[in-house]
């Protein structure tokens, strides 16, 4: 096995070197700052880690950086505009949907993957989406309102 692998994290070309068994969550926290993503349960059981890779939501927790050769990595901080709120912030922040706010950006990076995918997801198919998010705090019910501000 090589012991680099290039990969694109929100847009930047980067070159992941060493212990590729790590967990991409680590490569983005403890090498590039990008604290948004979450350290919750670390077995892939909770979606706080979430990112977005080739388009689809995985947890970073259990995505070792040797599997992202050539891969297009996006994290939450790739999904906030520079200027504000993407729509899926907007709507979450409009029903005050966080309560500590800790699974807050694994629901961001969730939502917006399925929503890219299906423009017009139901507040059904967007729930769905998110049955691997746990929220400790138990904000589900305002989520959900926040799910129906965006759904068709
Ligand atoms: Fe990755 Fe819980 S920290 S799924």
């Amino acid at each position: 096995m090589t012991d680099r692998v290039n990969f694109t994290v929100n847009g930047q070309t980067r070159e992941a070197e060493g212990d590729l068994k790590r967990a991409l969550l680590f490569y983005l926290r403890d090498e590039l700052a990008l604290t948004g993503s979450k350290y919750g349960c670390g077995q892939g059981i909770c979606g706080a880690c979430r990112v977005i890779v080739n388009g689809r939501a995985v947890n970073s927790c259990d995505t070792p950086l040797w599997s992202l050769e050539g891969a297009d990595v996006r994290t939450v901080e790739g999904l906030t505009p520079n200027d504000g709120l993407n729509p899926v912030q907007q709507a979450l922040s409009a029903e005050n949907a966080a309560q500590c706010g800790y699974c807050m950006s694994g629901i961001v990076v969730t939502v917006t993957a399925e929503l890219e995918a299906d423009p017009q997801a139901s507040t059904e198919k967007l729930i769905a989406a998110l049955d691997s998010n746990l929220c400790r705090c138990g904000a589900h019910v305002r989520v959900i309102r926040a799910l129906d501000r965006l759904s068709h």
